[in-house]
């Protein structure tokens, strides 16, 4: 077998096959792998069994990774691995207590640690459970939507940041009329450089984006609205059905990702960790 990289059919993304990353990680797969991220944006390799630390492994790789954004006294897993493994899980222990992170539901779109200076450069998932069906991942391409923005508002908006703040919610915004003392949240550049493309992409999502700098209230909502619409268009979207073993990374520079609910009766587990960024370039 030889590692084989095919675009989806699909705005953004690629599946790769014929690789054992606990086996065939030379120079040259590894080289392979990483262009396919910088061009496709997401990347998935099939039929993977990676330990906390094999990930971990991979995932440096590719560049340092990181630390949750969630507080160390909040994490419910009994063993992350240093704080940079989470598990996404509604898996129960006997006293009916979730063991793990975002248990149920559907996640909006988001980008992970976009409320930081230094927010994460890529997110990798992979599935060691998985119901019958639901629980889909989503993810946008953030370049095209940001050639989708009508021109007028494209000149309104550039130069200009958005603040993205996050108190862990899975379907409603940080409610900002109520203060960000204790709320992590920072003010990013609304459209972005990515560092090895060189394209522009815009940096916003409906869970995390909640004002546009230098704009009153009524507006800076409103253009929200028009970008969060545009994001979520249909158009721009690859949705990952998931398979057991994959192992799925996405460029947070250029992609953001939302999750869609499922039984809760059945179990679904992925295994997660990020790779540290580096500040947002602003676009030119
Ligand atoms: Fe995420």
């Amino acid at each position: 077998m030889s590692l084989t990289i095919t675009p989806f059919d699909a705005p953004l993304g690629a599946e790769i096959t014929g690789i054992d990353l606990r086996q065939d990680l030379d120079d040259d797969n590894f080289a392979k792998i990483e262009s396919a991220w910088h061009n496709y944006g997401v990347v998935v390799i099939r039929d993977q069994n990676l330990s906390k630390a094999e990930q971990i492994a991979f995932a440096n790789r590719l560049g340092p990774v990181s630390k949750r954004g969630l507080p160390a006294e909040k994490r419910k897993e009994d063993d992350d691995h240093g704080g940079t493994i989470m598990m996404i899980t509604n898996k129960r222990n006997p006293d009916g207590e979730f063991v793990g992170s975002v248990p149920e539901g559907e996640l909006w779109f988001h980008s992970d640690l976009s409320y930081r200076l230094v927010p994460d450069q890529a997110t990798m998932l992979h599935a060691l459970a998985l119901p019958d069906s639901g629980g889909n991942t989503m993810f946008a391409n953030m370049y095209k939507a940001y050639e989708n923005i009508p021109e007028a508002l494209k000149k309104k908006l550039s130069g200009r940041k958005v603040l993205h703040a996050y108190d862990f919610a899975t379907t409603a915004q940080v409610n900002i009329d109520e203060g960000l003392d204790n709320i992590q949240h920072f003010w990013q550049p609304i459209f972005v450089r990515h560092p090895i493309t060189g394209r522009t992409a815009l940096f916003a999502s409906r869970l995390m984006s909640a004002q546009i700098e230098g704009l009153d209230r009524a507006d800076s909502d409103s253009i929200l609205q028009e970008l969060f619409d545009i994001i979520e268009d249909p158009a721009i979207i690859y949705e990952h059905v998931w398979c057991l073993g994959d192992l799925v990374f996405c460029d947070n520079r250029c992609c953001t990702h939302a999750r869609r609910e499922f039984p809760m009766d059945q179990l679904r587990m992925l295994q997660r960790c990020t790779i540290q960024g580096a500040p947002m370039i602003p676009a030119a």
